[in-house]
């Protein structure tokens, strides 16, 4: 699958372990989830387009690079929220446009009720974060979301997937490329990702 690229490093494979761990306090929770985020955000980011900044140093003229266009975080609220701050740890410039989405229990169909985005520029790169990738409803609708206001390179940046998750935004997106911490078994009959932790965002509010 060259459109997604799972994480596989011990450090994860450790933090993921406190994350599922169902005794793992919000704090705990959070903390290893900031970790995750910023391997994931340093691999996704990997790809950005750059130009030549020429550096004076105290000693010699020399050449580097920049990042060319503005590079957005596009937290899914609620759980989303949990992934910003580690992005921008790594980098402060980052802009942030919130889209509100909640799975209807019933239908598992996403249900929006609140977006903030801008309207993106060609060279913007967007990232969309979001710690469970499940149904895949949520992120296809956020996508669609992004793209409907310009957005041309789109990245999703998930902690857990889903097998069927995965094929849906593949399906649906294909130029979207997924970085995923762990890609997981399957969803269980009530659409909740196994093994999985359970509510992501319940575990990471403390709700
Ligand atoms: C969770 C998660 C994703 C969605 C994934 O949010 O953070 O947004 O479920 O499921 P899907 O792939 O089947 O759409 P939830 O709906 O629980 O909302 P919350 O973050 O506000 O709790
Ligand atoms: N949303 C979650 O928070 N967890 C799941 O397992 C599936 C959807």
């Amino acid at each position: 699958m060259n459109h997604v690229t799972e994480l596989n490093h011990p450090l994860i494979r450790q933090d993921m372990g406190i994350m599922r761990n169902k005794d793992s306090s919000p704090a705990l929770f959070r903390q290893a989830l900031k970790r995750i985020t910023y391997q994931l955000f340093i691999e996704a980011t990997r790809g950005l387009a750059t130009k030549d900044l020429s550096v004076e140093t105290p000693l010699a003229v020399t050449k580097e690079k920049r990042v060319v266009g503005d590079i957005w975080l596009i937290p899914v609220l609620r759980a989303g929220l949990g992934m910003v701050e580690a992005c921008w740890d790594i980098y402060p410039e980052a802009r942030v446009g919130v889209i509100g989405l909640y799975r209807d229990e019933e239908t598992l169909n996403p249900q929006s009720y609140y977006q903030n985005l801008p309207t993106f520029k060609a060279l913007d790169t967007c990232f969309i974060v979001d710690p469970m990738l499940a149904t895949g409803g949520s992120a296809n609708a956020a996508i669609e979301f992004v793209k409907q206001k310009g957005a041309q390179t789109i990245s999703l940046l998930a902690l857990i997937s889903a097998p069927e998750g995965i094929k849906a935004v593949h399906a649906a997106h294909p130029d979207v490329h997924l970085f995923s911490a762990a890609i997981d078994d399957h969803l269980n009959q009530v659409g909740y990702i196994l093994p999985g932790l359970g509510d992501a965002g319940d575990r990471i509010f403390g709700s």
